[in-house]
């Protein structure tokens, strides 16, 4: 299997992706060539902190501990990660515009991309707003959407 450097990204970055991040890694954990794993955020409202103590509940539920800081995306994560995944359109797009190379922007896909057949969203609903079913649903999506990263990656 090809070992791959993946970027996952949303707006916060306190929710969705520092969620993907640690889905993604205790998935891969154990695997050769090792994975590297992580998360960034577009906006730059909570820089530093711990993801939503909401997200950090249901995420260890199921067995995950979150203790990603929250920082922002930067224009070297272009360079070093093979695979940035974004959460939904508006972080898509921000991701385009912020690519520094054609090759760069390549390495860009939605999250929903890796979503199993038949599911019923085209992104990952930002949760912030919402109540346990919004994280719930988040952490659903993101366990398959990581499940096909790997599968994808093993088919390469
Ligand atoms: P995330 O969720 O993008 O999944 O981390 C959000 C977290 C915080 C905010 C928005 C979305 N906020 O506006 O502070």
């Amino acid at each position: 299997m090809k070992a791959m450097k993946v970027l996952f990204v949303c707006l916060g970055n306190i929710c969705r992706s520092p969620a993907a991040e640690e889905i993604l890694r205790s998935m891969t954990a154990g695997l050769s060539p090792e994975w590297s794993v992580d998360s960034a955020g577009t906006g730059r409202y909570h820089i530093g902190e711990l993801p939503d103590r909401r997200m950090r509940v249901h995420a260890l539920q199921r067995g995950y501990t979150l203790t990603h800081h929250c920082r922002l995306v930067t224009t070297e994560d272009f360079e070093d990660f093979d695979l940035i995944v974004g959460m939904d359109a508006s972080i898509l797009t921000w991701l385009r515009h912020a690519a520094p190379s054609v090759e760069a922007a390549r390495k860009i896909r939605p999250m929903a991309s890796f979503f199993s057949p038949g599911a019923r969203y085209d992104h990952v609903p930002d949760p912030y707003y919402e109540g346990s079913e919004g994280f719930e649903l988040v952490l659903d999506l993101l366990e398959d959407g990581c499940r096909n990263i790997i599968k994808e990656a093993g088919e390469e």
